[in-house]
Formats: C-alpha cells, sequence, structure tokens
C-alpha cells in the first residue's frame, strides 16, 4: 500500500498565496487574526498580488469589481430557466459556472470580472429560487455589501457588513484544499479560467468538503424538530459509522483557527436573531466531541448558523462558500499559469497481470 493516499502531507508545489503551516493560517504572510479585520476588497488584492493595495489602488479596485457585479441579458435569461430546477442549487452552480464562460469572453476575461460574475450569479440563483426579482449592485456600496443586497434584498447594517466582510474573508483561501488543487489540476492543462472554477465548484459540492456546512445545519435542525438529547444524536450517528460533518480536518489536528473567530460571530448573531437554541446544541455537541474523540469544529461549523441567521435556506450555504473561495480560486489558477508544470501524478498499478485476449473467448 502506497503512503501517499489522499497526498496527506505530501507538498506538491510552492505558493505564495497561504498557509497552514504549524496550524496557524496566514495569507501572504499576515496572521488570519489580523487579516480578518481587512476590507474585503483589500484581501481580494493581497491574495492575487501578495502584497496590500494602496489607497488609489484599492479604490480603483473596489469600484471595478462593483460596476461588474451585473450579468449579461443572455445570462439571466437561461439562469431564470436553470436556477429553478428542483436539483441542489450547488448543482445549478456548477451549470451555471460553465455557462458564465459561454456568454462571456473566454479568452479575455481577467479575474475582477469573473469574481464579480460568480458573486451576481450566486446571489441571482438565490433570488429566482425565493421567487424575488433580481436586484442591480448599488455602486455607493462595496462588494461585501452588494452581495448581501443582491442575495437577502436588505442593506446591511455596519454590524453586518463588518460580520459578513469577516466571515468571506475567512473563507477566501486556504492553501492546497481539494477544490483549490482541483482548480490548480485543471490550470495546469492551461485551460481557460471558468473550466477551472466549474472544476472547483464540482470538488467543492462534496460532504467531506464545502457540502458540510449544509449537512451541519440538517443535523441541527434535526435535534431540535425532534427534540432529541444531542448527545444521544451524536451517539446514534457514530454507531452507524456516519462522520459528525463540520468536525475534524485534514491539517488541523487541533482545532481551525478559523471557527475559533466564527463561533463568536454564530453566537451574536445566533442572540440578535433568537436562534440561540441552535448555538446551544452546537455548544454541546462541540463539547461532546472534543472530550470523547478530541475532534474540534471546522469552518464548516458555526457557518451553518450564520447563514441560517441570514435568513437563507440551507440547501445555499455551499454556493456562499463557493463565492467566497472563488478568491482562492482565482489566486491558485493565477500562479499555477505563472510557472505551470502540468500536474501528471503516478500510481501504483495492484491489477491483474500476464493476461491475454482471444476474441470472443471471454477471460482465459
Ligand atoms: C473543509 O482541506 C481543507 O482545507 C478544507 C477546508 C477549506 O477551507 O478548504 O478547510 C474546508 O472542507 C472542511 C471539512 C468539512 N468536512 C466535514 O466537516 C466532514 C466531516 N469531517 C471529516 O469526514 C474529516 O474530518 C475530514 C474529511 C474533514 C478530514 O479527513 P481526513 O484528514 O482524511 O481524516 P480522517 O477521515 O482519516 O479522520 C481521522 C480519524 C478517523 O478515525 P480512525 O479511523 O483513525 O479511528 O478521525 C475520525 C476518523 O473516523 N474522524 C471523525 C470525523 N472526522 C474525523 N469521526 C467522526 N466524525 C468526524 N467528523
Amino acid at each position: 500500500m502506497t503512503n501517499s493516499r489522499g497526498l496527506a502531507g505530501i507538498i506538491v508545489d510552492e505558493t505564495k498565496i497561504s498557509s497552514t503551516k504549524n496550524a496557524h493560517l496566514i495569507y501572504a504572510g499576515y496572521p488570519i487574526e489580523e487579516i480578518a479585520q481587512a476590507s474585503f476588497e483589500e484581501v481580494v488584492f493581497l491574495l492575487w498580488h501578495t502584497r496590500l493595495p494602496n489607497k488609489h489602488e484599492l479604490t480603483a479596485f473596489r469600484q471595478n469589481l462593483v460596476e461588474q457585479m451585473v450579468l449579461p441579458a443572455e445570462t439571466i435569461r437561461l439562469l431564470l430557466y436553470i436556477a429553478k430546477e428542483p436539483q441542489h442549487p450547488m448543482s445549478i452552480l456548477r451549470t451555471t459556472t460553465s455557462l458564465l464562460g459561454t456568454t462571456n469572453d473566454v479568452e479575455h476575461d481577467e479575474p475582477p470580472k469573473i469574481l464579480a460574475k460568480m458573486l451576481t450569479a450566486i446571489a441571482a440563483i438565490i433570488r429566482i429560487r425565493d421567487n424575488e426579482p433580481l436586484l442591480e449592485a448599488d455602486h455607493h456600496l462595496g462588494v461585501v455589501d452588494n452581495f448581501l443586497l443582491m442575495m437577502t434584498g436588505k442593506k446591511p447594517s455596519q454590524q453586518l457588513s463588518r460580520m459578513f466582510s469577516t466571515v468571506m474573508i475567512l473563507h477566501a483561501d486556504h492553501e492546497f484544499n481539494a477544490s483549490t488543487f482541483t482548480a490548480r489540476v485543471a490550470a495546469s492543462t492551461l485551460t481557460d479560467y471558468y473550466s477551472c472554477l466549474t472544476a472547483a465548484v464540482c470538488a467543492l459540492k462534496g460532504p467531506l468538503h464545502g457540502g458540510a456546512n449544509e449537512r451541519v445545519f440538517e443535523m441541527l435542525e434535526t435535534i431540535k424538530q425532534q427534540q432529541i438529547d444531542p448527545i444521544v444524536y451524536l451517539q446514534d450517528q457514530l454507531h452507524a459509522k456516519r462522520k459528525i460533518m463540520g468536525f475534524g480536518h485534514r491539517i488541523y489536528k487541533n482545532g481551525d483557527p478559523r471557527a475559533v473567530i466564527l463561533k463568536k460571530i454564530a453566537a451574536e448573531l445566533a442572540q440578535e436573531t433568537d436562534n440561540q437554541v441552535y448555538f446551544q446544541i452546537q455548544t454541546q455537541i462541540a463539547d461532546y466531541m472534543l472530550e470523547k474523540f478530541k475532534l474540534h469544529p471546522n469552518v464548516d461549523y458555526y457557518t451553518a448558523l450564520i447563514y441560517h441567521c441570514l435568513g437563507l435556506q440551507k440547501e445555499t450555504f455551499t454556493m456562499i462558500f463557493a463565492a467566497c473561495r472563488t478568491v482562492g480560486w482565482l489566486a491558485h489558477i493565477m500562479e499555477q499559469r505563472q510557472e505551470n508544470v502540468l500536474i501528471r501524478p503516478c500510481s501504483a498499478y495492484v491489477g491483474p497481470t500476464g493476461r491475454h485476449y482471444s476474441k470472443g473467448a471471454g477471460e482465459i
């Protein structure tokens, strides 16, 4: 058996974008605890250029992003058709990302335009599924406020805007996670940005990755609605050999630093929106998982409650992760392209050998 299954612990390339070394998350040298206080646009610029923008650059960058938060008419026409389908919103986003590559200029579009289109498309999918009219970006607001406005129909308070900026920043990048690595593999073949992003969305959708946040809320809802003791619920799930969603991490064995910040935001929002009961269940679950299995919550655990407090449907939670992570995907596609080497590992063949084929005879 090869010891590199799942590529665990294998360094496959270098990056200047982010690091999780020694379980400390840094974005281009800045600790996540500090950079989470920056504006979202500053962090996007940082991840794409590995330096912070000056005042003039930041204003121009923000203006460009907001101006691009509009979809071509043919994209909207097709979105109105596909977004209401019964498929999971992440399946709709997968098709939409691919669609953006056919209704925009696939050869010449640059990351700011692509990010703006992704955010706008995700907000549009949510509005269409809620039977609400699509909203235009307000050019007086920044990217985060516009994203919230175009999703929920409400201009966020300063406090909510700050909290959601932090959430978006914390999700923006995480070195070679599965979806980012998928994007890099695609980029290494020199395919276009939209194709790389479509591949990344497919990888993020899975429950072991971004799909976990929706399942976390499913668990909380089941416990609340059926009035089950959270510990009994956990014991049943573990007995049935099911993973508890929102716990564990390939890199962080002693806790995900993002979850520490997200827990505070979840507590505050739960209090304000009268969702404390969910937060109490979460705390009970987290205490038990730590005490019994030394397993800590990951980035998907508290975000589930945060998104619920914002009034979002649980099926859309992973799309919000995708919206934030598009920043990191684009950063890594750019980096991969800069000094590209085709990503093509080897496998250890363990199947049968020495067989011979004889037409019509089947196996001999
Ligand atoms: C994300 O990689 C990234 O950076 C991802 C991410 C990002 O920002 O991009 O951080 C985002 O994807 C967060 C993870 C979301 N997924 C979940 O919450 C799903 C539940 N968690 C797991 O299935 C698991 O912990 C993973 C997938 C996150 C990590 O898997 P690993 O590294 O392959 O670890 P493992 O499954 O081998 O676990 C080691 C042990 C096992 O026990 P043993 O077989 O050694 O006895 O811990 C147990 C596991 O069974 N375990 C769990 C568990 N997580 C680990 N047991 C129950 N519930 C869990 N959640």
